[in-house]
């Protein structure tokens, strides 16, 4: 491990354009729950398979929104741990790093993450109109904090949905472009705490690793990445970040 510490200590220090994906694996030490490997969690006796999808926000919009403002409430009290602070810190000493994330916590902002910040499956505190398409921060936890519930937009009338992306649904073009043209331009591309088996975010390591980048892993377990990977540094990124920055 220290071998392999130093080998990407040292890549760093050569590296002119850095990105990292990041998956639910980071937040974990924060407390919040990764999507598989625990048992499943209920709210109200739904799954999230039930919830998270265009369907269930048709069926009853105001379920759903339940459901998220629930999630609002469970995150929002959540501190960014040492692995968001390290990668907010390596930011920092690029001019060109860009970090992807298909978490929707937030906790990369809350960390002070300083540069481009690609948020590929949406964000929970923000919203978007089905009238308008605005989006608007949101901070708000409780169906009462709202004059109207289900939620609805302040400048058409319209409803209001969380801007999250859905089972089901495509990822938003102009977001995942960016996230390729960082997988594709940089010299060092990180992939953190995630399962690698949600696509189209999956495929951004073999992108990197066929353009000639070196990619490395940072998961306390092997995934369907760790084969294109260079370098697997097993354990919790909140252990492992901060030794590399
Ligand atoms: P997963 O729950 O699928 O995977 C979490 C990964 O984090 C696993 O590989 C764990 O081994 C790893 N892990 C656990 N603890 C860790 C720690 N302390 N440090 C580092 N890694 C750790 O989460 P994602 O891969 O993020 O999509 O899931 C991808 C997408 O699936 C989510 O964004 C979500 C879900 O469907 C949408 O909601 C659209």
């Amino acid at each position: 491990m220290r071998d392999s510490i130093e080998t990407v200590r040292a890549r760093l220090a050569g590296a002119r354009t850095v990105a990292a994906l990041t998956g639910a694996g980071i937040s974990a030490e924060s407390g919040i729950p990764t999507f598989r490997g625990e048992p499943d969690s209920l709210w109200e006796d739904h799954r999230p398979e039930d919830l998270a999808t265009p369907e269930a926000f048709r069926r009853d919009p105001a379920l759903v929104w339940r459901w998220y403002l629930w999630r609002r409430s469970v995150v929002g009290v959540a501190k960014p741990n040492p692995g968001h602070a390290a990668l907010a810190r390596l930011a920092g000493r690029f001019d060109h790093f860009t970090l992807i994330t298909q978490n929707v916590d937030g906790l990369h902002e809350k960390a002070g993450h300083p540069s481009d910040l690609v948020e590929l499956h949406g964000s929970l505190w923000r919203t978007r109109c089905l009238g308008c398409g605005r989006r608007r921060e949101d901070r708000r936890c409780y169906p009462e904090q709202f004059e109207r519930f289900p939620p609805a937009c302040d400048h058409c009338g319209g409803l209001l949905r969380p801007d999250v992306v859905w089972f089901g649904e495509s990822l938003d073009h102009s977001r995942f472009d960016r996230a390729v043209r960082a997988a594709v331009a940089s010299d060092l591309f990180f992939v953190i705490g995630t399962s690698g088996v949600v696509q189209p975010a999956a495929s951004l390591a073999g992108l990197a690793r066929e353009n000639g980048h070196f990619v490395v892993e940072v998961n306390p377990d092997a995934t369907p990445i760790s084969i294109v990977a260079d370098v697997c540094l097993r354990g919790p990124s909140g252990d492992i970040l901060p030794q590399l920055f």
